[in-house]
């Protein structure tokens, strides 16, 4: 009802109005018809009386005349007749003829173009209409007098008050009527709408598309607009109560999926990254499929296995082009696993290889960001090769999107200023940058001649993100202290170019549960194989590193602890062997050469300095290994040491813990590692103090089972909660909530007034 007479009253105070305003105009116009009909009338009259009034006038009999005259005013609207003769004579007139009426003043009624006029008399109104009487002669025609006749005007009164009474009614009546049909419209629409609502709310319509309602009725199109707004807050809700679920219920290949497919409608998602995660390899038995050792390729490639879309990267392999259709894809992994994605490869030549990868990359980039005392090289030819590698990846992106929207997942160091070209070749994309290695502080980074390009690049992004707070922390500083751009250390969000990036901390991790089949060796037989492999006997004491053969690994350092160990604890000489796997990277770097001889020289010196032992105290495979094999490493050994010097996160300390579903084994790991912030339950070291590796060594050595596995099982605990399809999931979820924050007007006031602006938020730390 309240309803209602929100409709009704405004509509019955505009009637009223209205009715207020038309009633005069009414008046008005009702006058103007009766005073030209009483005209008609007096013409009328006048030409009908015009030739006995004559007759009469001509015999001059005055009674005889108004005898006449009486007998017209029987009419009941005339009220009186009167003759006025010419120069002022005795007029004869009815004796109702009112006294304002005078023939000495009859020009007032025929001024200025008309011969009547209305008349306000004691007796009320009346229309006088004067008509000159005219003998007509045989060759003139002589004026003989007036004739002045005189209607009662009472009765346009009487009419004028009854037709107000009709008007009133009428618009009474009529607002009425409006009102009760707007009431009865009202009703309707409002029930029709409640009704709609709740099928909104319940769902019936809001997240079908067009063509999939089945047999539920369309969303009407009045409430379009609200189901659209409906339909993004309850996305809202829901998607903060999922990844609170997911958060509580742990992250799987699933989750990701349902994340696409909801928060991101089944976006495609490609991967770019430089490393791809299988190469082709020709060999004498025929192709091998490689995977290469690389912790971002083992981190995505469970991601890439639940999402597919397609992965970019440089065919590296010297079998790649063998196995690749027409537009160099392949269907990946490779028989007999099931196909899951695609592997988009990008060919360089030898040039660019040397200049992007070999140079900028490896000898510029990845020495700057590691603290690892090798001294950065900058080369302007390296740079060139750079920029153009860039710009074949990005072109590849473009190639390979079937939307103007993807989500792009760009990969390290190797293609910094790769988000930049997306985002002017593509403006809508959704780009996920993530930087492996370690971020220095500004001062370091300033190194670099190109460090604003660089800066520039990777500000393309809509998320950055890197392992740890401290290299977050570092970023922002090299913007800020670098660049003109706005950064906000309370959203962790710069600024720049007009375009926001969130720049945050997502720690990356492993694939958890880890694939089954490299859990399908049983401990104590992975124990019994590594030993009878290298000739040791079955309860010799072994420990386990797995690198790549990179100075930054900090093998030389670990190697020495090993040696510090045998001479505190000579009990070890013997008993105690460090397997070192160090997989062959960048052998045309000289500084890897060099690095290379230098371990292998330092094993042997070692090897050789303990000549009573009856197994050597370490042992060097500087050769690839498969996952596979490197899984029966870390469950067949007591210890696994990973003393970077410097390293983003490290995944061997996190694979060795997922490989331990014996809960036995002990971790020691370097201080310098990402992964150290996450898992402090194990043995944190600082490799370049050798005493204190050593030391680590022994109590890892003779650590009791109960502590082993109380430290494994907290280690665990977060692999579990923190798996890869998280470090994933956090990543597109908060790029979904990005994409949607976009879509939200931003509030700006104009300088001085209040005007506001609506557009789409762009500097407010959103995209
Ligand atoms: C590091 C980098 C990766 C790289 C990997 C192996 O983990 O962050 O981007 O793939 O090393 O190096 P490589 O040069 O062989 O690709």
């Amino acid at each position: 009802m309240r309803l209602s007479l929100r409709f009704v009253i405004p509509l019955l105070i505009a009637v009223g109005i209205f009715a207020y305003g038309a009633l005069p105009l009414a008046d008005k116009l009702m006058l103007r018809w009766f005073s030209r009909d009483l005209e008609t009338r007096a013409n009328l009259i006048a030409n009908t009386i015009q030739d006995p009034l004559q007759d009469l006038i001509r015999t001059g009999n005055r009674r005889r005349i108004q005898e006449f005259f009486t007998r017209i005013t029987q009419d009941e609207r005339l009220l009186a007749v009167a003759f006025c003769p010419p120069n002022d004579g005795e007029p004869v007139a009815t004796t109702t003829l009112p006294k304002e009426v005078r023939c000495s003043d009859l020009d007032r009624f025929t001024k200025p173009a008309g011969t009547s006029d209305l008349l306000q008399t004691a007796s009320g109104p009346v229309f006088v209409s004067v008509r000159p009487l005219v003998a007509s002669g045989p060759m003139v025609a002589t004026p003989i007098g007036q004739l002045v006749l005189v209607h009662d005007m009472s009765f346009i009164a009487r009419r004028s008050r009854e037709t107000r009474e009709y008007l009133f009614l009428f618009f009474v009546g009529l607002g009425l009527m409006v009102a009760l049909v707007t009431v009865i419209i009202a009703q309707l629409s409002w029930r029709g709408w409640i009704q709609g609502l709740r099928g909104l709310l319940r769902g019936e319509t809001l997240f079908l598309a067009p063509g999939r309602a089945g047999a539920l009725p369309p969303t009407p199109p009045e409430l379009r607009p609200i189901a659209h707004d409906l339909r993004q807050l309850i996305e809202d809700i829901e998607a903060d109560h999922r990844s609170r679920d997911e958060d509580r219920l742990g992250w799987t290949p699933k989750t990701l999926r349902e994340i696409l497919q909801r928060e991101l409608r089944g976006q495609e998602v490609i991967v770019v990254s430089n490393r791809e995660p299988y190469i082709h390899m020709r060999r004498a038995a025929g192709i091998e499929v490689w995977r290469p050792a690389s912790g971002l390729v083992a981190a995505l490639e469970p991601i890439m296995r639940a999402c597919s879309g397609t992965w970019i990267a440089h065919g590296s392999g010297d079998a790649d082009r063998e196995v690749v259709d027409a537009h160099d894809r392949v269907t990946v992994p490779p028989p007999p696993e099931k196909p899951q994605y695609q592997l988009r490869r990008v060919w360089l030549s030898p040039d660019e290889e040397a200049g992007y990868y070999y140079g900028f990359a490896n000898e510029g980039i990845w020495p700057l960001c590691h603290i690892a005392h090798v001294r950065p090289i900058f080369r302007t030819s390296d740079w060139e090769q750079y920029v153009n590698v860039n710009r074949k990846f990005a072109s590849t992106v473009e190639q390979e999107s079937s939307s103007s929207d993807p989500i792009v997942l760009v990969q390290d160091y190797h293609l910094a200023l790769l988000p930049r070209m997306i985002r002017e070749a593509m403006p809508a994309a959704t780009i996920i940058s993530f930087w492996h290695i370690p971020w220095p502080n500004p001062e370091a980074f300033a190194i670099c001649p190109w460090r604003d390009e660089l800066l520039d690049g990777l500000l393309g992004s809509t998320i950055l993100g890197f392992h740890t707070q401290f290299h977050v922390n570092n970023f922002v500083d090299t913007v800020d202290r670098f660049l003109e751009a706005r950064v906000d250390r309370e959203t962790f969000s710069v600024s720049y170019r007009g375009k926001p990036t969130s720049v945050k901390r997502y720690p990356i991790s492993v694939e958890w549960p880890p694939p089954v089949e490299l859990l399908s060796k049983p401990v104590e037989q992975c124990r019994t194989v590594i030993r009878q492999r290298h000739n040791l006997p079955p309860e010799h004491a072994v420990g386990i590193g797995v690198d790549r053969m990179d100075y930054t690994k900090g093998i030389e350092e670990r190697m020495r602890a090993v040696e510090r160990l045998l001479e505190l604890k000579p009990e070890w000489i013997g008993t105690f062997t460090f397997i070192q796997i160090a997989a062959p990277t960048r052998i045309r770097i000289d500084e890897y050469r060099a690095y290379e001889m230098r371990v292998r020289e330092l094993a042997t010196r070692i090897n050789q300095r303990f000549p009573e032992a009856t197994h050597p105290p370490i042992i060097l495979k500087a050769e690839h290994h498969q996952p596979d094999e490197i899984f029966e490493y870390y469950r067949g050994a007591d210890v696994c040491a990973v003393t970077s010097l410097h390293d983003g996160m490290n995944l061997v300390a996190k694979e060795f813990v997922s490989a331990r579903d014996d809960q036995r084994g002990v971790l020691i790991l370097s201080h310098f590692t990402g992964a150290a912030r996450e898992l402090p339950e194990a043995l944190i070291v600082n490799p370049y103090d050798t005493d204190e590796c050593a030391a680590a060594l022994d109590v890892a050595l003779t650590m009791p089972q109960t502590e082993q596995r109380i430290r494994m099982r907290l280690m665990r605990g977060l692999l579990q909660d923190f798996n890869v399809f998280r470090w994933a999931g956090r990543m597109l979820l908060d790029a979904a909530s990005s994409r949607r924050r976009g879509r939200v007007p931003e509030f700006v006031v104009a300088r001085g007034g209040e005007q506001r602006q609506s557009g789409s938020v762009s500097t407010s730390g959103r995209q």
